[in-house]
């Protein structure tokens, strides 16, 4: 199709990423016009086997994602039945991709736990979190921007989750609220140049991409793990994650963590997913450490989009 219109260097860099037949999974991700609608069961609201019972009897047809706890995938054409729905509306269930579900699936956190969400909104993850802590203590939700801190709030409301304070600071400035060793699990589902968004089909979007994006995000993502790291208590863990393709965004921050941070280390993430792939360990010149191959790749492919995802604990 239209996949050699892409920036040449994106190509390029693409070509060097993937191997060859993954490189056809990954066109055929680009070139995908509908996804199916993917949600969340929010279970401070309600069960699976409720939200189960109740599109079994609209005669909605629905699989279950395995790899997740509370996900669900039902055909594209009948989410306008599910959108009018009063469980919809009262927020029973909630869209969220699939791999957008996987880092916070990969927290051990239990109820006597202080979560910290670095940068949160518009609160997908936040909102998550609260719903495995069944709102039990506590979840410090950061966020920067005006106006996604108020989408933050809204679905912090919306989704009944009690158990979040919400506070909005640059994450490079936490460290003047919060002692060291204060939060028992750190989220940073970083801001990225977000290359997910390239879709063939939306051509007003990929011809932004460019080179120093990446390096400005990738600038910021070492700057803010400068300062978050000294949060978390030992045996802390971290989760870390992006939903971009540079590796100057992944693997790069991956090894830094592990070359700047010697009490860090990376854990095995095993995900039953056929679109998962280890991380690579070269790009360009550079050369990254072996443990990066325990983290997690999602590739673009014509099911969910695509997520990068790291685990840490501080030993
Ligand atoms: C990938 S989004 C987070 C998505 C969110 N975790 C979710 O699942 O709904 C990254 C967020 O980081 C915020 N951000 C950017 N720079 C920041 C900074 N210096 N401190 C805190 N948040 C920041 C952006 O405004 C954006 O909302």
């Amino acid at each position: 199709m239209q996949f050699e219109k892409l920036d040449p260097r994106f190509l390029e860099r693409i070509n060097q990423i993937y191997s060859k037949p993954d490189l056809e999974i990954v066109k055929s991700g680009f070139e995908t016009k509908k996804r199916n609608t993917t949600f969340r069961v929010n279970t401070i609201k309600s069960s699976n086997e409720n939200e189960e019972k109740y599109l079994n009897s609209l005669w909605i047809s629905f699989e279950k994602i395995g790899f997740l706890s509370n996900a669900y995938k039902i055909n594209a054409l009948n989410w306008y039945r599910v959108a009018n729905l009063r469980w919809f509306i009262s927020w029973e269930f909630y869209l969220q991709w699939i791999t957008s579900q996987i880092p916070v699936e990969l927290m051990d956190i239990n109820e006597w736990m202080t979560v910290l969400d670095v940068s949160a909104a518009p609160g997908w993850k936040t909102s998550q979190i609260c719903s495995k802590l069944n709102n039990t203590w506590k979840v410090v939700a950061n966020e920067l921007n005006t106006i996604r801190r108020e989408k933050l709030k809204a679905t912090i409301k919306k989704q009944w989750c009690t158990n979040v304070e919400i506070i909005w600071i640059d994450a490079r400035e936490l460290w003047k609220k919060y002692k060291n060793e204060t939060f028992d699990s750190i989220l940073f589902d970083a801001p990225c140049s977000a290359e997910w968004r390239i879709n063939l089909n939306e051509e007003k979007i990929w011809p932004s991409w460019d080179e120093e994006n990446i390096k400005k995000n990738a600038k910021l993502q070492k700057e803010i793990l400068d300062f978050i790291i000294p949060l978390l208590k030992k045996w802390g863990e971290l989760i870390y994650s992006t939903c971009t393709l540079a590796p100057e965004e992944n693997e790069e921050i991956v090894d830094y963590i592990l070359s700047n941070f010697k009490d860090f280390e990376v854990q095995k993430i095993s995900l039953d997913y056929m679109f998962s792939r280890p991380w690579i360990t070269k790009f360009n010149w550079k050369k990254y450490n072996s443990e990066i191959t325990n983290c997690l790749r999602i590739l673009p492919n014509i099911e969910s989009e695509w997520f990068f995802v790291a685990k840490f604990k501080k030993i």
